[in-house]
């Protein structure tokens, strides 16, 4: 398998992740239940593999191949890095209101739903 077929393949996998935060987000700005095993388990799966693992590939590997072979790719490049960097700030955002929410502020669940709703529009754009 080629790198870039596994990178779209991995793709496939943050998707069906997204698919379930956007569940989880929904149920916590509702009245609903919520597993906190389940939302522990989608922030992990977020910071180790999306982040470190998947993004860490494309900006320790792919991204240099992109600028070292192809004309014109500086821009896109840099676009994708600051989208990176974009994705990082809501990881953040959601694992502290999480943890504020857990520990009683109720109302961190708001926080927690608006940073997991742009986090999952953000990485949709991005795939
Ligand atoms: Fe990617």
């Amino acid at each position: 398998m080629k790198p870039t077929e596994q990178l779209r393949h991995e793709h496939e996998a943050i998707k069906l992740v997204l698919a379930v935060l956007a569940k989880l987000s929904s149920r916590l700005s509702s009245t609903a239940k919520i597993s906190s095993a389940d939302v522990d388990g989608v922030l992990e799966f977020i910071t180790v593999f999306c982040d470190r693992c998947h993004h860490g590939k494309e900006e320790g590997f792919l991204f240099p191949v992109l600028t070292g072979t192809l004309p014109n790719v500086g821009a896109p490049v840099t676009v994708m890095l600051y989208e990176h960097e974009q994705g990082r700030g809501l990881v953040k955002e959601m694992v502290e209101s999480w943890r504020r929410y857990q520990t009683g502020d109720k109302g961190a669940a708001r926080k927690f739903t608006e940073a997991a709703n742009r986090y999952i529009d953000l990485l949709t754009e991005m795939s």
